[in-house]
Order: C-alpha cells, then structure tokens, then sequence
C-alpha cells in the first residue's frame, strides 16, 4: 500500500473508527483532520462554528487539509462529514495520484440511530429536536452530499459490517 488513504462519509458514518482500524492494520500513521483543526485553533468544532461561522471554519478545513496532504507521507487521514463538499477538495483528492479516497457509506437509518445519540456537539444537526426532524434532515443533506460523495475511488457499504469487515475489505481492494 503506496497511498495516503482519505476516508469520507457522513457524520456517524465511522470515518475515526474505522481510520484507527486501518492505520494498525498498515502500521502507518491515523491523522483525524477535526482533531487537526482543534489542535490548531485550540477550540472545539462546536466553538468555532458559534464564534466564527461555519465559512471560517470551512476555509481552515479546507487548508488544514491541504497542508496535511502536502506534509505527510504514508497515513490515513479521516475527513469532516463536509469537508469534500467544499472548495476543489474532491478534485484535488481525487488528482492526486498518492491519494486513494473510500467513501463510507451507510443507510439514513443507521446513521440516524447513531448521530441521534451524540447529536449535542454537533453543529450542524444540533437544533433538531427529535429523531424524526434528524432522519429528514440527514436525507436532504446526503442528497446534496451524495454528489461529491460518490466521487471517491473506492465505496464500500458499511451497514451490518463490523469495523474490522470494512477495514479487511478495503485492505483487500487496496493491495
Ligand atoms: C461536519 C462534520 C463534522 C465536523 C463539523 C461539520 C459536517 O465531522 O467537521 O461538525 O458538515 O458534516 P465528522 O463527520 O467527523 O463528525
């Protein structure tokens, strides 16, 4: 395996999971880019989002990423659920020959169940106030999202797989 492998999804969809998972599996290193974006601006995503809007923080995202893709060798880097759908992201994932994107793909059902749970921190599903109003919502929003999404070089279906079925299985596309 001689790629940076970019894990894409939705919010709950498993992308740190399952990025951890493969990271051991290869001995490479996990880089998670909220995490990043945390440690650099030393706030949390709830916090950047309230105090500076959520275009300041898709401009950092975004050039946190490009950073991490220009500096680091070998890993497996983990994305926000959005961050494909902003800016070139995808293309400049996708045209980078060192680069292999997996989209994580799971059912509204499944990604509702998980994200109804922890849905407090975060912003942009924080305000629905049922279960109901969050499986709509993340229907309309995968819709848009499907689009850059789907652009990934390799997407797997994640549902009723255990983390290290979906880790083996894109090991096994990869190598
Ligand atoms: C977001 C997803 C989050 C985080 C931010 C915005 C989104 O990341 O980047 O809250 O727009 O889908 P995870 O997908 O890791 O939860």
């Amino acid at each position: 395996m001689k790629k940076k492998i970019v894990l894409i999804g939705y919010m709950g969809s498993g992308k740190s999971t399952i990025g951890k998972a493969l990271a051991t599996i290869f001995k490479i290193p996990f880089i998670d880019l909220d995490s990043e974006i945390i440690k650099l601006e030393k706030k949390s995503i709830d916090n950047i989002f309230n105090e500076s809007g959520e275009l300041y923080f898709r401009k950092i995202e975004h050039e946190c990423l490009k950073n991490i893709l220009n500096t680091l060798d070998l890993s497996v880097i983990s994305l926000g659920g959005g961050t494909p759908c902003y800016y070139d992201t995808i293309e400049i994932l996708n045209s980078d020959d060192k680069v292999y994107t997996v989209f994580l793909k799971a059912s509204i059902n499944t990604l509702s169940e998980r994200l109804f749970k922890e849905i407090k921190n975060r912003p942009k599903i924080n305000h629905l106030k049922n279960k109901k109003l969050l499986t709509d919502f993340i229907r309309k929003h995968l819709f848009e999202r499907n689009y850059y999404y789907n652009k990934s070089n390799y997407i797997i279906n994640t549902d009723n797989k255990s983390v290290s079925k979906v880790a083996s299985q894109i090991k096994s596309h990869l190598t």
